[in-house]
């Protein structure tokens, strides 16, 4: 196995560490913005194979990361079950907000296979161009936690404390389990397709999962993560799946340990030699450099990357944020973090 990435997720403290960023296909860089403003709006950009498989490539052309994350969304699968799904410029996403049984049953008569087709053609589109130019580089499927796509289905789009949805799963939860079964099967089914199309690792991004009580994170965090985790890895024994808690903080170890995962992604606020401390050698960790700090750039970049870097070095490790790149990120400071990392 040469893929640095695939070293770092079997266990191997590969060093210097593999590189890539959450969003690194995004608003902050002029090429995608010229993708974007071709695609007209973002669902049709996620579902057009031509243009998202440019789009996933391009951080690597220019930044030979070494990794691909396939370009998506978290709330392509909502979409793909049927809810409305539109994306407004400054406000975010917006969907028609999911309130009771009738809209949940709705979804759920729906199949999946034919509105995912365009993305899994993407897939192998990608993988098809990496393997010739960038042989070196792994592409890696996502999808949304659970919890944190329910966030966004109940509450209709973003929100400061989404209290619709830690309403729902207190006083309806009936109703609640319903969703995040039917999301726990619909996501196996997405990514299970994803690998099938050529995917090499899978992330699960649980944005939210830091919101809620430890009982509920048990519930609607590690218990849909684990059952996941156990039938992708049922079919694909060696397929990596890192799991991103986010704001997890003292539950991050049981998240772990619970869970099965390969790798956990390490928000802003975790500690890395704390974590590091929590989990078990052999996962490999993810992070978790400020957004701000890339942002920035000058001393801020250098000197919080250069902690995280001694803080990880010994550890199957691989560099990234703590969340997604911001939209007013220079690429300059991108280019200028990929070679301080590779010069470790
Ligand atoms: O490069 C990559 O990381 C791959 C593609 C990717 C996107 N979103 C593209 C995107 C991934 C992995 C995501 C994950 C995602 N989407 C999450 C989890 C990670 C996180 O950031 O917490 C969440 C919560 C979403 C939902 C979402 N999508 C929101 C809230 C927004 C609006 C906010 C924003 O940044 O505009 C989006 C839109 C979105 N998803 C954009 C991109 C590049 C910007 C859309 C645009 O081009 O206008």
């Amino acid at each position: 196995m040469t893929k640095l990435l695939l070293r770092a997720l079997a266990g191997e403290a590969v060093w210097p560490p593999p590189v890539w960023l959450m969003r690194q296909a995004g608003r902050y860089l002029p090429e995608y913005r010229a993708v974007r403003a071709q695609a007209g709006d973002f669902v049709s950009l996620c579902t057009n194979p031509e243009l998202a498989t440019e789009v996933t490539l391009q951080p690597l052309r220019r930044f030979g990361m070494d990794a691909a994350i396939l370009f998506s969304d978290i709330l392509m699968l909502p979409w793909a079950l049927g809810q409305d799904l539109r994306f407004k410029a400054g406000e975010g996403p917006v969907l028609s907000p999911l309130h009771g049984w009738a809209d949940l049953e709705r979804l759920a008569q729906r199949r999946l296979p034919q509105a995912i087709a365009p993305i899994l053609e993407t897939v192998g589109r990608v993988r098809a161009a990496m393997e010739g130019a960038m042989g070196d580089a792994a592409l890696i499927g996502f999808a949304g936690g659970p919890f944190t796509v329910a966030c966004y289905m109940v509450e209709g789009g973003g929100s400061k404390d989404f209290a619709a949805v830690r309403g729902m799963a207190f006083q309806q939860p009936v109703l609640f389990r319903r969703l995040m079964d039917l999301l726990t099967e619909s996501t196996i089914a997405f990514l299970a397709a994803q690998i099938a199309a050529g995917v090499e690792a899978v992330m699960l991004f649980d944005s939210w999962a830091g919101i809620l009580s430890p009982s509920l994170f048990r519930a609607h965090v590690i218990a849909p993560t684990r059952r996941i985790v156990t039938d992708l890895r049922a079919r694909h024994p060696k397929l990596p799946v890192i799991g991103f808690p986010r704001l997890a903080g003292l539950l991050l170890g049981e998240y772990a340990r619970d869970t099965g995962v390969q790798a956990v992604g390490l928000d802003t606020a975790a500690d890395p030699s704390v974590a590091r401390a929590m989990l078990a050698d052999g996962i490999a960790l993810q992070g978790n450099l400020d957004p701000l700090a890339l942002l920035v750039g000058g001393a801020a970049l250098r000197e919080e990357t250069a902690g995280i870097l001694s803080a990880m070095r010994g550890r199957p490790f691989i560099f990234n944020l703590g969340h997604g790149i911001m939209p007013g990120t220079p690429p300059e400071h991108v280019a200028e973090l990929v070679r301080m990392v590779r010069a470790a």
